[in-house]
């Protein structure tokens, strides 16, 4: 049997083509997810199908002269998913974190996200996932300021600010049209400052940057939380304000009576459940918990002083309308995100479906579009008849919400008949079809670009 598996690369360029920089209109599917999750149409990792993904851990010290060694923020981490729904595909992200890239001109997190036929196993496309992967933790704050946060929010205090607190903000405002002054506080000032004169050029903002923690709470009715682990981030419970909303997207010390007090919104409780028993499972849950985000909340619970996590509410419970958010003005709301490996499938299933829609557009070169029931397929690029030694194809059909793409693997015939290629792989329609003769299944619904081979 031979059989070529080939897959789409999109680059970080290909990705800003595909519309990743767009992320605000990302918001409503990253909605949808959140149902999904609600409804548990989804897998993530481990025995438990919740689990956040599986690092390498890099061991402090080694005898082997290569092996790499514990650092601060240093480590890989592999985060494999299936999400259902109309999206119903497998995927993987994989990133490798070290907080010593930056010297090199590297982002602290470098990321890849590869997605495969959940059948098969193929892959589909592999893609750099740096700016994906801060879209879509972008778009959970998002989602949550919809929907917790007081719709008259007019400070927005940002803590730490670095490339994934640019996403939460950009999502956060995008859903809060009265939010137009940002506070900035970052360990580095020049962080800081950078963050505020991009927020003014990119976002229309107002705002200031300040040195002191309580300094940047005492007006922000949103704070969104995004540090890395340079140094522990500690907020004093009395400097949140009443009304306040929490956006927690990275680690974030308090004093235990603030957790006790605000209305704490998890994104999902079934990943906390697997961080718990994960941290279990590891033998010293208090090291565990001590890495994890949601690790001084689990210690509190562990001890009885705040609701198990079986009892507490996620955001899709929210969306869903099974249980309450916010319920008045004074309350003080909590959102707790850890990162899901879902949101990242769902992100690349949709720059994969941009891309091919971007070729579409942009390719004057579309070809047989509509196609009749039993045509041969005659192939133009302008007016001349196509050579396709130097292409492959890409079938794409359109009248799904989200494209159903083929990619030929074949490309040997000439004088602009399509005559023999490997035809669509998945799907019924593709056994019906006879190479070298005229098709007789219905490709009415399919559109045809092509590509430079290699590109
Ligand atoms: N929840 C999720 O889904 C998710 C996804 C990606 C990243 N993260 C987390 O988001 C955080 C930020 O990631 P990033 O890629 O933007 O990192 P980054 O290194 O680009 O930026 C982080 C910023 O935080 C600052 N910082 C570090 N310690 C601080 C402190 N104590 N107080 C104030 N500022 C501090 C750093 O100076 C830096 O400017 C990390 O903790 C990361 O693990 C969470």
């Amino acid at each position: 049997m031979s059989h070529k598996t080939e897959f789409l690369y999109l680059s970080e360029q290909d990705t800003i083509q595909a519309g990743v920089l767009d992320e605000v209109k990302c918001i409503d599917n990253a909605e949808e997810v959140f149902r999904l999750l609600s409804k548990g149409d989804y897998l993530m990792g481990g025995s438990n199908h919740n689990s956040h993904g599986l690092g390498l851990v890099f061991p402090k010290e080694t005898p082997f002269p290569n092996m790499p060694v514990a650092g601060p923020d240093r480590r890989f981490v592999a985060m494999p998913a299936y999400l259902g729904g109309r999206f119903d595909v497998c995927g993987n992200k994989w990133y490798g974190s070290n907080a010593e890239n930056p010297k090199k001109g590297l982002p602290r997190s470098v990321l890849t996200v590869t997605l495969n036929d959940k059948d098969t196993g193929e892959p589909l496309a592999f893609m750099s996932a740096n700016l994906l992967s801060a879209a879509r933790t972008g778009a959970v704050p998002g989602v949550a300021a919809r929907h917790l946060a007081r719709k008259d929010s007019k400070v927005v205090a940002v803590l730490g600010c670095g490339q994934i607190n640019r996403s939460c903000l950009r999502n956060i405002l995008s859903q809060l049209p009265e939010a137009k002054t940002i506070v900035c506080y970052d360990i580095l000032e020049a962080a800081a400052q950078k963050f505020l004169d991009w927020a003014k050029e990119e976002l229309k903002v107002e705002g200031r940057i300040t040195s002191d923690v309580q300094d940047a709470l005492k007006d922000a009715d949103v704070v969104t939380v995004a540090a890395s682990r340079l140094k522990p981030l500690y907020v004093k419970d009395e400097w949140l304000k009443e009304g306040v909303t929490v956006l927690i997207t990275g680690p974030m010390q308090t004093d235990d009576s603030f957790w006790m007090d605000t209305k704490l919104i998890y994104d999902n409780i079934h990943l906390h459940e697997a961080y718990v028993q994960e941290a279990i499972e590891s033998g010293d849950k208090d090291a565990y918990y001590s890495g994890v985000i949601g690790g001084p909340i689990y210690t509190l619970i562990d001890a009885g002083k705040m609701p198990a996590l079986k009892d507490s509410t996620s955001i899709g419970d929210v969306i869903e309308g099974t249980k309450p958010g916010r319920t008045n003005d004074k309350e003080r709301v909590t959102f707790v995100a850890c990162g899901m490996a879902t949101f990242d499938v769902w992100l690349a299933l949709y720059y994969l479906d941009n891309d091919l829609a971007a070729l579409l557009r942009t390719h004057d070169r579309e070809i047989c579009s509509p196609l009749s029931a039993g045509s041969e397929c005659l192939c133009y690029c302008g007016d001349r008849p196509f050579d396709f030694r130097m292409y492959s194809l890409i079938w794409i059909r359109r009248s799904g919400k989200i494209p159903e793409y083929y990619r030929s693997n074949t490309y040997g015939s000439n004088a602009g008949i399509y005559r023999h290629g490997n035809f669509p792989r998945r799907g019924r329609k593709s056994d019906t079809y006879v190479s070298g003769r005229k098709r007789t299944c219905d490709w009415r619904d399919y559109s045809c670009v092509f590509r430079i081979c290699g590109n």
